[in-house]
C-alpha cells in the first residue's frame, strides 16, 4: 500500500485520480480547503486521512502539515488543486493576481518543501498537474498562465536540485478537460458548455497513473494530454 496526499480531490481531475487510486486500495491524505469539504471528501473515501488547508494561504500550510499526523515516509505528493481567474490585464485587480499565483504556485512550493523530507527516497514522487496554459497563453489568460509558467519553473527546479535523492517529478499538462473549472471557462467565453467534446477527468488521472507506475528505472518528466482532434466527417 503506498501513502499519497493529494490537493484538489474535492473535485474535477483530482477527484478522479483520488477515485483510482483509493479503489485499488492506496493510502488517501487529502487536503480540503475547510472542514465542509473535509467531510465530503471522508465521506467519499472511507479510510483516508484529511487535512484541512486553504492554499490561498500558503503561510498556514506549516502548521495544517504539522497536524495532520502524516506518515514518516509518503511515496506520492499529487498537487492537482487549482484556479482559474480570467480577464484581460487591464482588468484584472491585485485580489486575482493573488488567488492565481498563492493557489497555482506559491501553496504546490511550500507543500513540497514542508514534504520533501518524507518524499526523499527511492520511489518518491512530485507531480504537477499544469495545463496547456503553462505552456503557452492568450488574450484573458496572463494572470492563469503566469501561475502555470511558474509551476513549470517550480518542477523544473525540484526535479533538478533533488536529482540526487530518488525523488522522481512529473508534470502533466492537460488541455480542456470536462470539469467544473471548465464549465466556468465556458461561461466566461460565453458558449454552451458540452463536456463531451473535453478529456474526460479519468483520462487525465491514467496519464497521472502511468507516470506513478512506471517502473522505477525511469522517470516522465513531461506529458501532455490534449484533446483528441475531430475527424472531418464528425465521427
Ligand atoms: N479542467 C480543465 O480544462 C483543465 C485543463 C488544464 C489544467 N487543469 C488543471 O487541473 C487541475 C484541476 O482542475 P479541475 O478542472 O479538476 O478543477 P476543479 O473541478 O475546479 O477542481 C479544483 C480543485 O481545487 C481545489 N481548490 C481550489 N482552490 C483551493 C484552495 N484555496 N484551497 C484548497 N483547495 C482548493 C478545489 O477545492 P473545492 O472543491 O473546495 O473548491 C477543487 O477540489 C487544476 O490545477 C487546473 O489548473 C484543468
Amino acid at each position: 500500500m503506498r501513502h499519497y496526499v493529494i490537493t484538489g480531490a474535492g473535485s474535477g481531475i483530482g477527484q478522479a485520480v483520488a477515485d483510482r487510486l483509493h479503489r485499488r486500495g492506496d493510502a488517501l491524505h487529502l487536503l480540503a480547503r475547510g472542514p465542509e469539504s473535509a467531510e465530503r471528501v471522508a465521506h467519499r473515501y472511507p479510510g483516508a486521512r484529511t487535512v484541512v488547508a486553504d492554499l490561498a494561504e500558503p503561510a498556514t500550510l506549516a502548521g495544517a502539515v504539522a497536524e495532520a499526523g502524516l506518515p514518516e515516509q509518503i511515496d506520492g505528493l499529487l498537487h492537482v488543486a487549482g484556479v482559474l481567474r480570467l480577464g484581460r490585464v487591464a482588468e484584472l485587480d491585485v485580489a486575482q493576481w493573488q488567488a492565481s499565483v498563492m493557489v497555482n504556485l506559491v501553496a504546490p512550493a511550500e507543500l513540497t518543501r514542508l514534504l520533501l523530507p518524507r518524499l526523499r527516497h527511492p520511489g518518491g514522487h512530485v507531480v504537477f498537474v499544469n495545463s496547456g496554459a503553462g505552456l503557452r497563453t492568450q488574450p484573458e489568460w496572463a494572470a492563469y498562465s503566469a501561475s502555470k509558467f511558474g509551476l513549470r519553473a517550480l518542477a523544473d527546479a525540484v526535479r533538478e536540485e533533488e536529482a540526487g535523492t530518488g525523488l522522481r517529478v512529473t508534470t502533466v499538462y492537460p488541455g480542456r478537460t470536462a470539469t467544473p473549472m471548465q464549465e466556468n471557462v465556458h461561461w466566461h467565453e460565453g458558449r454552451a458548455y458540452e463536456p463531451g467534446r473535453w478529456i474526460d477527468p479519468d483520462t487525465v488521472a491514467t496519464a497521472v497513473l502511468t507516470a506513478l507506475d512506471l517502473p522505477a528505472d525511469a522517470e516522465i518528466s513531461d506529458v501532455t494530454v490534449r484533446v483528441r482532434p475531430q475527424r472531418t466527417d464528425g465521427s
